[in-house]
């Protein structure tokens, strides 16, 4: 059995290798540059600072004529030049062109996955503040893999150098670098593992900031801001607040940030190595004319580079440690299951099919069931309305439909089959769907219809739904047409839609679908009663092969349908035809009442 110690070390190291692997598939000649460049960078350092200088001291020194000098001195001045070439070529070429290869890299995996987790996920803090961390730190953590990689190699080079070169003049001096080696490990552990904490604390708070920042500047807000001073004012002072609080948590941290990095960098590894070792050096040379004081120079020098040698490979450790500790999060993410199992045993159905929920229960939360019991058929082909107050629960039956998420109990069935046999993607795009609270995107009418690549030959589907949805007056008046684009996020002269615009927008997008049910969910709310009218016309028409399942308060619209379901409080409480339903005296008949002096 492995403990919980060795399994965290063993999730660490393979952290690294993940994130170092990426790097290596995403861009390989990435990967082998800056292994090179690590090598090359501090192999010329000690050519020339050591080697060079030991060189010219020695020939001053035993008194060989300058000239041997100026050879010394020109020959590495070529390998200087050279050296520049290499890592010129590295940082302008190689660096520019392949670090964001990585970077591009990483993202899609992460946007990959948010697109396919549940949407559950997003009624989640915790995924929330999972998924902003990832994605912010994902430029961080390849920026991360190149240092380390950095570091091993370019530390490995300055021991094979430097070591070698102690060994052959003075052992004694290695003690005294590994004497200040061991206590900066033992900080620099410390310190990294601070410097988490200080971002984690962070985190929520800059969440909060963030969400205040956005309310400020999106234009759905903007409106809404202006009418209601009270709210503005509240939200400023909110702002005001968090900054207060991070201002508060930076000071009281940073405190202490402070002297943990003074401790660690001078009183514990400079201070031990630069006084008492050139005091040693200069006794050695003095004392003992062991050393001449060229020699103590040469020493001293190296020594301050061979201590950076032990000092980078003694960071690699907390380095590597707190690395794993940021791809953690990016991993976990990637790694996250999702509750929607998929699990393909049966073909979906080719036309319109039968949708049925039996016994069906659902709450976002585990103790508040949202939906009770809900027992429902919609026939091949059939028109059928949910209808109901605000808050009753349709919106999420139309999620479970869409199998957005499972229900807590009971299961719901297309032909007869438990939807959960089903392949999840391929019966999502059998299901065409209007959602209340729809989006559009800021790109091109034509992409808002498709959602998906344009392939040949889109024009003429797309102009159908277009028609259908009542949308062809407003795109006849668009200058760019189908490549209209929308909203002025990227375009100066992009186009702004109004409410119900965009919503035949939408709807358009499901007419262009090949789907064998749709669902509209509320389609109508924006639509003002000619184009309404208009769209419901349209609306049987297309919809004349599917199965439809449509949720509106406007009972005009529920008038025709096949079978009528009102929903209150999460159950159905009644059921039937409209005529059925009136006589019945009910909440419908009730809901008719009101609205029919208008409608009638
Ligand atoms: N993601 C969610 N997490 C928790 N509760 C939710 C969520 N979405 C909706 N609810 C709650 O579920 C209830 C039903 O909402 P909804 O299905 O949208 O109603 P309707 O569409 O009938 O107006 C409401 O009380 C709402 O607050
Ligand atoms: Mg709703």
């Amino acid at each position: 059995m492995k403990t919980k110690k060795e399994k965290r070390a063993g999730r660490i190291l393979s952290n690294n290798c993940f994130i170092i692997g990426l790097l290596f598939r995403a861009s390989p000649l990435y990967g082998v540059s800056i292994i090179v460049e690590a090598v090359r960078h501090n192999l010329v350092n000690f050519l020339e600072q050591t080697i060079c200088v030991y060189l010219i001291l020695d020939v001053i020194e035993t008194g060989k004529p300058y000239r041997t000098v100026l050879y010394v001195v020109g020959l590495f001045l070529l390998l200087d030049i050279a050296a520049a070439a290499v890592s010129n070529l590295y940082e302008q070429r190689t660096k520019l062109k392949c670090l964001p290869i990585v970077q591009k890299k990483l993202k899609e995996m992460l946007y990959e996955k948010a697109g396919r987790v549940d949407i559950s996920c997003y009624d989640n803090v915790e995924y929330y503040n999972d998924f902003m961390l990832s994605v912010s730190e994902a430029d961080r953590a390849v920026n991360r893999s190149e240092q380390l990689l950095r570091m091993c190699f370019g530390g490995v080079t300055v021991l094979l150098c430097y070591g070698t070169f102690f060994a052959v003049q003075d052992m004694v001096s290695i003690l005294f670098v590994l004497a200040s080696f061991g206590l900066r490990t033992l900080f620099s552990n410390f310190l990294n593992r601070w410097r988490y904490i200080i971002r984690q604390t962070e985190n929520p708070l800059e969440r909060k900031r963030e969400y205040v920042k956005r309310i400020f500047y999106l234009r759905q807000y903007a409106k809404e801001l202006r009418l209601n001073k009270e709210a503005s004012r509240s939200m400023h002072e909110e702002f005001d607040r968090i900054n207060e609080e991070l201002y508060l948590l930076h000071k009281k941290m940073g405190r202490k940030s402070f002297w943990l990095d003074f401790t660690a960098k001078y009183l514990m590894s400079d201070f031990a190595l630069d006084i008492i070792y050139v005091l040693y050096l200069i006794l050695k040379a003095v004392l003992g004319g062991m050393l001449s004081l060229g020699g103590v120079v040469v020493l001293y020098n190296s020594a301050a580079n061979l201590r950076r040698g032990f000092g980078t490979m003694a960071d690699i450790g907390p380095y590597a440690i707190e690395t794993g500790l940021y791809v953690e999060k990016i991993r976990s993410f990637l790694e996250k299951e999702s509750a929607i199992i998929n699990i393909k045993s049966c073909e979906i159905p080719g036309g319109a099919g039968e949708l049925e929920c039996r016994g069906v229960s659902f709450g976002y939360q585990k103790d508040a069931l949202i939906l009770k019991n809900i027992n429902l058929k919609i026939r091949a082909k059939e028109k059928a309305a949910l209808v109901g107050y605000n808050g009753a629960g349709k919106t999420t039956l139309i999620k479970l439909l869409l199998r957005l998420y499972d229900p807590t109990e009971g299961a719901i069935f297309l032909d007869g089959v438990d939807i959960r046999n089903y392949d999840v993607a391929e019966y999502r795009r059998y299901i065409g769907v209007v959602f209340q609270d729809f989006q559009l995107f800021a790109a091109a009418v034509a992409e808002n219809i498709v959602m998906d690549r344009l392939t040949k030959g889109y024009e003429t589907a797309a102009l159908a739904a277009v028609r259908k949805s009542g949308f062809l007056e407003k795109l006849q008046t668009l200058p760019n047409g189908l490549n209209q684009e929308l909203t002025k996020e990227f375009y100066e002269d992009g186009v702004e839609l109004s409410g119900g615009e965009e919503q035949k927008l939408a709807v358009a997008r499901a007419f262009y679908k090949e789907a064998g049910v749709v669902f509209l969910d509320e389609p109508s709310s924006a639509l003002d009663p000619l184009a309404e009218y208009r769209l419901n016309r349209a609306m049987k028409e297309v919809a004349r092969e599917k199965t439809l399942l449509s949720i509106s308060h406007r009972l005009s619209t529920t008038r025709d349908a096949d079978i009528i379901y009102v929903l209150e409080n999460g159950r159905i409480t009644e059921q039937g035809t409209h005529a059925e339903l009136l006589s019945r005296g009910g909440v419908y008949a009730a809901m008719w009442e009101v609205q029919a002096g208008r409608y009638a």
